[in-house]
């Protein structure tokens, strides 16, 4: 069978053999009892990892931002995010859908906003025919901008703003452990700054699902009885959480590694004709291609015939994410799948 390198995204890996055994072992109980050793052990050192009081086990990243957003806010309010930001790129609406939101979008750079851009859009609280402004939400790494690091000084700055604003702040960090290896920053360190936090296991940790939340106590109560009214209280989950300790314990450091992948290929790319890469974007473990003579969907034609998958960002933007499954010799080999694409176009 031929080989099939997939860089569509890091959500591709399949569990390793070591992941697997200890999904194998894992002690279970009825989570929705709390009753599940397992679940409650990775909740237990999720919270740790991230300097929490508490933190919750839940099915997705999508519902972990969506449950965080519906217990910071009340039907009517408004929420500050940047442009690209997934809750309002890739959440199928559901600000709006679950939780009665609107959103108002800020215009970074590289997916990263100033507190002075937030500040102009803070509506005052005596404008009761306006929405209420009550969150302020940073996405680090920032996927549609290509796996972008948000500056901690920029973090801090709009921690402090949203205190004076008495606002509320949530950081969607799907990826916050890429940004953490690349700048020796501690997940902790990074959450202390947010009310509430969402952290995924099944991107580049590796696990087969599952995201984290985490806050205080009572935030976490709260989350607690709106996975539950969402559908998300699941039962001997043991079996699945195994999988999200393992990948905290153990897949963390690695990330570096899909780092440097990433660093090799949007070099490498970058040196050839027809094709644009934004290399200043590549922090992290994605990278975003702009084919200059060659639709994105024939490019993207072109290299799945060749055994390559690639996915799409913004409009005329490809993807490609690295991951632990793709070694680099596999990279090596994109490379030239590409080179061989582009030059036929000299
Ligand atoms: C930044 C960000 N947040 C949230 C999510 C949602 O995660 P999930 O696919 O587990 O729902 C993703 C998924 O790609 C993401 O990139």
């Amino acid at each position: 069978m031929k080989k099939i390198i997939d860089l569509r995204s890091d959500t591709v890996t399949k569990p390793s053999e070591a992941m697997r055994k200890a999904m194998c072992n894992a002690e279970v109980g009825d989570d929705v009892y709390k009753e599940d050793p397992t679940a409650n052990e990775l909740e237990k050192y999720a919270a740790e990892l991230l300097g929490k009081e508490a933190a919750l086990y839940v099915p997705s990243g999508v519902m972990g931002n969506q449950i965080c957003l519906n217990v910071l806010t009340q039907p009517g309010d408004e929420v500050i995010c940047e442009k690209d930001a997934h809750i309002f790129q890739y959440e199928s609406g559901s600000p709006a859908a679950l939780s009665g939101l609107q959103l108002s979008l800020v215009d970074g750079v590289r997916g990263v906003f100033t507190p002075e851009q937030v500040e102009s859009l803070i509506r005052p609280e005596s404008a009761y025919y306006m929405a209420r402004t009550k969150v302020i939400e940073v996405e680090n790494t920032h996927n549609r901008a290509g796996g972008t690091i948000n500056p901690i000084e920029n973090i801090k700055a709009l921690s402090l703003l949203a205190k004076k604003h008495n606002l509320y702040f949530h950081l969607d960090g799907a990826r916050i452990w890429n940004a953490s290896v690349v700048t020796g920053i501690s997940p902790a360190e990074y959450a202390q700054h947010f009310d509430s936090v969402s952290c995924c296991l099944s991107k580049g940790l590796g696990a087969p699902i599952g995201s984290i939340i985490a806050g205080t106590k009572d935030f976490i109560k709260q989350a607690y009885r709106v996975r539950k009214g969402w559908g998300g209280g699941m039962r001997q989950v043991g079996i699945l959480a195994a999988a999200g300790l393992y990948a905290l314990k153990n897949n963390i450091p690695r990330l570096k590694e899909d780092h440097d992948k990433a660093k090799l290929f949007s070099d490498k790319l970058s040196q050839l004709p027809n094709l644009f890469v934004d290399t200043e974007c590549v922090q992290t473990n994605i990278i975003m291609l702009s084919p200059q003579k060659l639709s994105v969907d024939d490019f993207l034609t072109k290299c799945r015939e060749n055994g390559l998958y690639l996915g799409t960002g913004k409009v005329g933007v490809i993807r490609a994410v690295t991951h632990m499954d793709v070694s680099f010799e596999d990279i090596e080999q994109a490379i030239q799948i590409i080179e061989k694409i582009v030059s036929s176009f000299l």
